[in-house]
């Protein structure tokens, strides 16, 4: 069975599009992790529009589980990277103007300045892996540069239709066999949801799926009601007499 690793950056966007301290993406680490997460994930982006350097501190210092850290193949996250020490990086394409990561990695085009960053990351223990598409030739150059893993973007398979859902799913289970072929571990994510998630994880040489959106999303949906019968019930009833 593939492990879950929860992302958590949705709920740094809410607390962000506030400024506010409210709601902790490190408190509700904790939350993911009695729901049974094996690992949290967050992206720290260059522009700091989500997770904070902060956050990543103190997830480091209090999750029990996996971190595993995405980010963009730059000196700054490396030199981030060394200092936290999360089980796992995972080196994303990072653009600004996008809403999220979009597609994976260009690894062929890109092979000495990866290679240079999984040496430094794997001689710290820090294991390393790159989110790609399910192409071959991403895959083969994965190996190339010396990394240990990879993420298949499951993104075209979530966004496909009845049409195309089979064979997007077969580009998924083909990039998982040339991969293991060539020795490398297999996570993926992206756009996973309740509805498109079993087919993936019956794919059992995925180690990990990571999800955030749908799960964030799923939250809000099964906690709304409680929250506004806690509020309504403290208009009702103030605990204090002012
Ligand atoms: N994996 C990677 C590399 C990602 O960048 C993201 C999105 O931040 C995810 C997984 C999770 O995607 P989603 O939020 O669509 O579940």
């Amino acid at each position: 069975m593939a492990s879950l690793g929860v992302n958590i950056d949705h709920i740094a966007n809410v607390r962000q599009a506030r400024l506010a301290s409210e709601p902790d993406p490190v408190q509700m680490a904790f939350l993911a992790e009695l729901g049974g997460a094996d690992g949290i994930t967050v992206h720290l982006r260059e522009d700091r529009r989500h997770i904070q350097d902060r956050d990543l501190k103190l997830l480091r210092a209090t999750i029990k589980s996996r971190l595993n850290l995405e980010m963009a193949a730059t000196e700054e996250m490396l030199s981030i990277a060394l200092k936290i020490k999360p089980e796992m990086v995972t080196i994303v394409p990072e653009r600004r103007e996008e809403i999220t990561t979009e597609g994976g990695l260009e690894v062929s085009g890109n092979k000495k300045s990866l290679k240079e960053i999984i040496r430094k990351l794997n001689s710290e223990g820090i294991e390393t892996s790159l989110f790609i598409d399910p192409i071959q030739s991403q895959i083969e150059a994965s190996r190339e540069v010396g990394a240990g893993w990879i993420e298949l973007h499951t993104g075209c398979y979530a966004n496909a239709t009845w049409r195309n859902k089979a064979s997007e799913l077969a580009v998924i289970q083909e990039g998982v066999i040339r991969a293991r072929t060539l020795g490398l571990r297999v996570n993926a994510g992206h756009g996973l949801t309740y509805q498109n998630v079993e087919p993936i994880a019956s794919i059992k040489e995925i180690e990990e799926l990571n999800i955030g959106h749908a799960i964030v999303a799923r939250s809000i949906a099964i906690g709304l009601v409680e929250a506004v019968k806690e509020m309504k019930d403290l208009i009702k009833n103030p605990r204090l007499h002012f």
